[in-house]
């Protein structure tokens, strides 16, 4: 075990685990950030993506050891969900079962702060790591579009 300090949501937070602790059990487990879900675990659905300096991360492909940067989850986007991207999430009524749905905003988020404008292959691209098993991709692309002009 060794200590680790880490800047999320604008706050800098201790903990003490061992070095190939995933980022997303220290966000959940340690700091009680429960918003970023656990899918795969092996980087291959987009449930715990985060932000690590603006970029989209996998959170449970990340060890602590190895986070440089300023972390911004789920909960660090806006105090009560209005958020541009969340408000479109709610206008479109994206969410089915909700499991994956903080990644793809993760993930949305990201990409609009590169693209202002995406078109609809440029969001496919952006979100096709993004899981969903309830098949709300087509709801998830007009989100992306309806935020894209709040
Ligand atoms: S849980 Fe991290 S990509 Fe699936
Ligand atoms: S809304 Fe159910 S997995 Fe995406």
């Amino acid at each position: 075990m060794a200590q680790y300090t880490i800047n999320v949501n604008g706050t800098s937070q201790t903990v003490e685990v061992d070095a190939d602790t995933p980022l997303l059990w220290v966000l959940r487990d340690n700091l009680n950030l429960v918003g970023t879900k656990y899918g795969c675990g092996i980087a291959q659905c987009g449930a715990c993506t985060v932000h690590v300096d603006g970029v989209a991360t996998r959170s449970c492909a990340t060890p602590i050891s190895k986070v440089e940067g300023k972390i911004t989850t789920i909960e660090g986007l806006s105090e009560n969900g209005t958020h541009p991207v969340q408000k479109a999430w709610k206008q479109v009524d994206v969410p089915q079962c909700g499991y994956c749905q903080t990644g793809q905003i993760m993930t949305a988020v990201a990409l609009l702060n590169e693209n202002k404008n995406p078109s609809d292959d440029e969001i496919k691209n952006a979100m096709h790591g993004n899981l969903c098993r309830c098949g709300t991709y087509l709801r998830i692309r007009e989100a992306v579009k309806t935020a894209s002009k709040l």
